[in-house]
């Protein structure tokens, strides 16, 4: 596991960006996993930028999202789709038919099949891009006594129901459940980069570099990857000393 540290969550952000960019260049028809919430968003602005100057070609890029809220269609103002539309694929000259984020409607069961099949028929994840929550989890797989493995639904903790209702009019308004990625379909990419910022996520980044590999923690996981990246500024690498 390679950690990088940055004074500033933009000079972090211009790290992930540039390494993304990289695999982008390397591999004009990429396949990049991409998660939403807070910490990416000044990484999109800048692979937005890049596109925009002509640094970096999405038109032959592949994408799939971590996870989406069960219940919430595509074109909800706190669904992960809209989430990503706004925020990088509608700034970008990626084709939206390449853009795959979970569906939480219908038989997301299903869905959920359907999403590993997906992945799999397009050669697997070059790179699994991804924020990690207040409690350690990465995408929404929570602490558990085991591992989750391919995509599935999942029971949001109150810790995440808490974390996240400042996107929705209140906690009750928050949806109980997801469709995620697992943790297996996090550890199968070729390689991830996990981005950290803010002194909330000082503790999770502590338990995740010295605390011991457990599904508790599911972003340990990454501990055991061969080609895993983590991306902090100095508030999220504080504990680490
Ligand atoms: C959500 C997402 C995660 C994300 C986490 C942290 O629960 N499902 O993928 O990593 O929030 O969000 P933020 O980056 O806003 O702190």
């Amino acid at each position: 596991m390679q950690i990088h540290v940055y004074q500033t969550p933009e000079l972090a952000a211009e790290a992930a960006a540039t390494l993304i960019a990289s695999e982008i260049l390397a591999k004009p028809n990429a396949v990049i996993g991409l998660p939403t919430g807070s910490s990416p968003v000044e990484t999109y602005r800048r692979l937005a930028r890049m596109n925009r100057d002509g640094v970096v070609d999405f038109s032959k890029v592949t994408t799939f999202n971590l996870d989406e809220y069960v219940g919430l269609k595509g074109d909800h103002p706190q669904s992960y789709r809209r989430f990503m539309n706004e925020n990088l694929f509608d700034h970008v000259n990626i084709d939206k038919e390449n853009t795959h984020v979970p569906c939480g409607i219908g038989d997301v069961e299903a869905n959920a099949v359907a999403y590993e099949e997906a992945i799999a028929a397009a050669g697997g994840i070059d790179l699994q891009f991804m924020g990690i929550g207040r409690n350690g989890h990465i995408g929404f797989n929570e602490p558990a006594d085991a591992y989750t493995d391919v995509t599935g639904i999942i029971e949001l903790t109150p810790s995440t129901i808490d974390a996240n209702k400042r996107f929705f009019d209140s906690a009750d308004d928050v949806p109980r459940k997801a469709i995620s990625m697992g943790v297996g379909t996090i550890m199968r990419a070729r390689k991830t980069l996990l981005i950290a910022t803010g002194s909330d996520k000082a503790e999770a980044i502590r338990t995740l570099v010295k605390g011991p590999v457990s599904p508790k923690l599911p972003a340990s996981a990454l501990r055991m990857h061969a080609n895993a990246v983590i991306i902090l500024d100095a508030a999220a690498a504080s504990l680490l000393d």
